[in-house]
């Protein structure tokens, strides 16, 4: 159990880092594979740290308990909280609010009160785990209120908060109508960490026109105390990626899939969550133009995309995967043959070292949001490339565009400039090829998530 002298942080995320499973041997918890919980385990693993979140399933949850040497304090939520606190506020209103307003974010006054409860729960939760002048790590913006909340249960903690998504801009955040609430809630930590520099001179913007707090040399002074603000660009579990991409049965499987596909064909691979926010839409248009620029199109490239499923109760996410897959019909309707397509999708998540296989594969790796906080696919990919070849095609909307300067970056919704940009990466000379990916390699091998977790703890240490 924690105790009063470790000093290992507290995560304190929507979800916990592990999932129940069932199989033949019974019931047992599985470590989540993503890239955070790879970086934030090892920080707190057998350190008297522990972890604060949501099992992920509606209900009861359990006592707290131990997995893997991490102390997991499960939070519960009840079926209409995941409704209105999750579906609801957090991925109906802050979400798209946040993106942009890409789709028409909904104010709707019966998520508030949830939303502020189910914070008020976790920081309750936090509170009892993390004693005086305990090291606090919020994430993300299920849990903005948490800072704030947990400032008032415990004054003297640390607290650190990281948004995974983008900040909006003053005139976006200005519409929400408890955007006082949301800042002054995230004021409650001493730093606040944004993905990028745009970020965080956003939130500093809103935060000094809608709060009492003052801009002071770069920081905020909000009653009395200096919140910190900046930049720190996540990124991936760099080692495990190349380790993958570096297996004998990984690269015989990527043979393999270039075998299936390619055939003298261009490979150009997409890989996201399917949420409206990546521009998927976007991406067929631009391979659906590009096709109709050549005469024997099948016999030049082959796009495949894998769409991970997400957030499916949300009915904008729903709305998505139906216009994708008809416009997936549309394109290998009208460019196809019976066997041969130009279009191969897949709805489902898929195990690492696929993924890998694939990302070896590929040719060309288009990721093309409309806006996006980072975007570690496109992190994930220059990982995957050991012999320097390959093409990234990168919206110049993601986060990653700010590290990744030497793909080639496009605007999403430009579908000509799309189409351009797909022909120049599926052209481009090997030797250009290898000079821009030694220049991303750089920028993942220099920063990678464990480099990140690092400076975030340091810049927050009292
Ligand atoms: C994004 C968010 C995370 C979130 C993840 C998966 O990366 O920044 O906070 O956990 O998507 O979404 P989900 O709603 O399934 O947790």
């Amino acid at each position: 159990m924690p105790t009063a002298i470790s000093n290992a942080p507290v995560i304190v995320a929507n979800r916990l880092p592990v999932a129940r499973v069932r199989d033949r041997e019974g019931v047992r918890w599985e470590r989540s594979p993503g890239g955070l919980v790879s970086a934030l385990a090892p920080l707190i693993e057998n350190k008297g740290g522990g972890w604060v979140g949501w099992l992920g399933v509606p209900g009861d949850a359990p006592e707290p308990f131990s997995e893997g040497g991490i102390e997991l304090h499960p939070v519960p939520l009840s079926r209409a909280e995941v409704d209105l606190y999750y579906v609801g506020f957090s991925n109906a209103t802050i979400w798209p609010l946040y993106h942009d307003a890409v789709r028409t974010p909904e104010f709707e006054r019966s998520w508030w009160r949830p939303y502020v409860d189910v914070n008020q729960r976790f920081a309750e939760a936090t509170a009892r785990v993390a004693g005086e002048g305990r090291t606090v790590w919020v994430h993300d913006y299920q849990l903005q209120l948490v800072p704030g909340q947990l400032r008032e249960l415990v004054p003297s903690a640390r607290i650190g908060f990281f948004l995974h998504i983008p900040f909006p801009p003053v005139e976006l955040m200005g519409q929400l109508p408890w955007r006082k609430e949301i800042l002054e809630g995230l004021l409650g930590a001493d730093l606040i960490g944004f993905q990028t520099a745009l970020g965080a001179q956003n939130f500093a913007r809103a935060a000094a026109r809608y709060t009492d707090a003052k801009l002071s040399g770069g920081n905020l002074l909000f009653r009395g105390r200096e919140v910190q603000i900046g930049a720190f660009p996540i990124s991936i579990d760099t080692a495990r990626y190349q380790a993958i991409a570096a297996r004998e049965d990984v690269k015989r499987r990527t043979t393999e899939l270039r075998r299936r596909f390619g055939d003298g064909r261009k490979i150009l691979l997409g890989v996201d969550r399917l949420d409206y926010t990546k521009g998927i839409d976007r991406r067929l248009s631009g391979f659906d133009e590009l096709l109709g620029r050549y005469d024997h199109a099948l016999d030049a490239a082959v796009f495949v995309q894998i769409a991970v499923p997400s957030r499916e109760g949300v009915p904008d996410y729903a709305k998505m995967r139906s216009l994708i897959e008809e416009q997936v019909g549309h394109i290998n309707g009208r460019h196809g043959e019976p066997g041969r397509v130009p279009v191969h999708y897949v709805y489902r998540s898929l195990p690492m070292e696929e993924l890998v296989a694939w990302y070896a594969a590929a040719d060309v790796m288009l990721v093309t949001p409309l806006r996006d906080g980072m975007n570690l696919v496109a992190k994930e990919y220059v990982a995957c490339r050991p012999d320097g070849d390959g093409v990234l095609v990168l919206s110049e909307f993601a986060g990653a565009a700010k590290e990744l300067t030497h793909a080639l970056l496009v605007n999403p919704h430009d579908v000509d400039g799309l189409a351009t940009a797909f022909e120049q990466a599926m052209e481009m000379p090997l030797d250009e090829q290898r000079r821009r990916m030694r220049a991303l390699r750089r920028v993942i091998e220099r920063n990678d998530v464990h480099a990140w977790a690092t400076r975030f703890l340091e810049v927050l240490a009292p």
